[in-house]
């Protein structure tokens, strides 16, 4: 009934073609002041959306966030035949009509996390044709544990015309070790493995929350897996799944980004909706530049009165600092006085916002993993480029520091992963305005 509203009622935009090239204008100086609401977290959305294809059925996802990449991610599974409606943070998906096994590079191009449909057509219709991603902004980034865990699996993988074509009649149970602790290999191989015969054994899982979301949503389906939240996961094959309606986590990097706003601007600000306990060793580093923190339920309210003191940083797997926060640390430490090591161990090559920051003045040396920044420098604004969505982030907070006026250009990066920034950014006191130019 619900679904037949929706189909009638709701005509959406958000799933056309259109590309834009919009810009930010961003004036420096304001501090930022207030409460803002945190979104559902994207790479929660993007690994729940395709275990729809596992069972048949309507789905309802609480907390999506409405963004670039959920569109992205609903245009291929619309191209496969399954129903995607986003009406604001609600997501209504009917997988019944699957008809194509199928991932076109078209889709898998614009988006890596495409790839995750892979393990669950395989697991359910015994076959699967997935363009290889290619590399991405910062360099290569492989998925050699995607497909060695498919074919532990049973599966057997060709690679053809830049496609992965994975078949099997039904995956069998194996035991998978992952050399790298890899978060998409271990939900791809994670879902493959609820419609396996027999047990499967992952180890050196991803302990990401996105995963842990995951795999709480897979066992309300009616998966059987032991040891969620460790890096041992067992899981026992069952003949078949159901639909389920799941509510996403919180954005933990969205939330990151915004307490490193407020600092560097020597704000205040309350997140709401927040899971704190997600964002541990990010408080912890926080505290460690001189923020005040108070954390309340799903709150937190950070309080900054002084220039940061210099923290290193170093990236891992979680529990440990993510990858995505490396380049919004390297904006925030540009106000420190001092020299700071930011060590990215999870992508060596991540530092394309480096020589943009460098464009406002910021002195930093990279050394093969490791920026070196000698913070308190003057910043003025100048004309930038986004490169992807976390380098456009770390711009984005450069700016709202910088003396005069920055420019961001190419902010579609930062539309993938961010819901609505300026106008939260607005809100708290933020001079931000987009300037729109659409291509069609
Ligand atoms: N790796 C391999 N082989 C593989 C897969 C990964 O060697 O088959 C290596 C990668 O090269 C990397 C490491 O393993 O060095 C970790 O990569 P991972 O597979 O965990 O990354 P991912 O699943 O492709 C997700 C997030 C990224 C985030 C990383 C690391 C999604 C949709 N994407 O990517 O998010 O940076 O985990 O935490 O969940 C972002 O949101 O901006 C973003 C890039």
């Amino acid at each position: 009934m619900l679904f037949d509203f929706i189909r009638t009622n709701f005509v959406k935009t958000l799933l056309t073609n259109k590309d834009n090239m919009d810009k930010f204008i961003i004036e420096g100086g304001n501090k930022l002041k207030g409460r803002v609401h945190i979104s559902g977290a994207k790479n929660g959305a993007l690994a729940l959306m395709p275990a729809t294809i596992l069972a048949p059925g309507t789905y309802h996802q609480k907390n999506t966030p409405n963004l670039r990449d959920v569109w992205t991610m609903s245009r291929l599974l619309s191209s496969m035949g399954i129903f995607c409606e986003l009406n604001e943070n609600d997501l209504f998906i009917d997988s019944s009509g699957i008809s194509s096994f199928e991932a076109p590079y078209d889709h898998v191009k614009k988006m890596r996390a495409s790839f995750y449909v892979l393990g669950p057509l395989v697991a359910r219709f015994g076959e699967a044709r997935v363009s290889l991603p290619g590399g991405c902004a910062w360099g290569p980034r492989p998925v050699d544990l995607h497909l060695k865990g498919l074919e532990k699996l049973g599966a057997e993988v060709t690679l053809e015309g830049g496609y992965v074509q994975a078949k099997a009649k039904r995956l069998i149970g194996a035991k998978i070790h992952l050399d790298v602790s890899s978060v998409g290999a271990t939900g791809n191989i994670l879902m493959a493995a609820t419609l396996a015969e027999g047990s499967t054994l992952i180890s050196n899982a991803a302990l990401e929350p996105e995963i842990t979301a995951l795999a709480r949503m897979l066992v309300k389906m009616g998966a059987k897996i032991n040891g969620i939240g460790t890096n041992l996961l067992e899981i026992e094959g069952v003949g078949e799944l159901h639909p389920v309606d799941e509510e996403n986590i919180p954005d933990r990097i969205e939330a990151a980004t915004f307490l490193i706003a407020a600092a560097m601007t020597k704000g205040t600000v309350e997140l709401e909706n927040v899971n704190p306990y997600h964002l541990t060793s990010v408080l912890t580093k926080l505290e460690e530049t001189g923020c005040k923190l108070d954390v309340n339920g799903n709150n937190i309210l950070l309080e900054m009165e002084d220039e940061p003191l210099p923290v290193d940083l170093t990236t891992a797997v979680y529990p440990g600092i993510p990858t995505d926060i490396q380049a919004q640390w390297l904006a925030y430490m540009l106000l420190a006085n001092g020299t700071i090591k930011i060590t990215d161990n999870i992508y060596q090559d991540r530092f394309k916002h480096v020589p943009e920051l460098q464009r406002l003045g910021a002195s930093i040396e990279i050394i093969e993993n490791i920026a070196i920044v000698n913070g308190a420098k003057r910043l003025s604004g100048a004309t930038v480029m986004s490169s992807d969505l976390r380098a456009s982030a770390s711009l984005i907070l450069a700016g709202l520091v910088t003396e005069g006026k920055t420019e961001v250009l190419r902010i579609y990066h930062i539309d993938r992963g961010y819901e609505n920034i300026e106008s939260k950014l607005t809100k708290l006191g933020a001079s931000i305005h987009r300037v729109k130019t659409e291509l069609f």
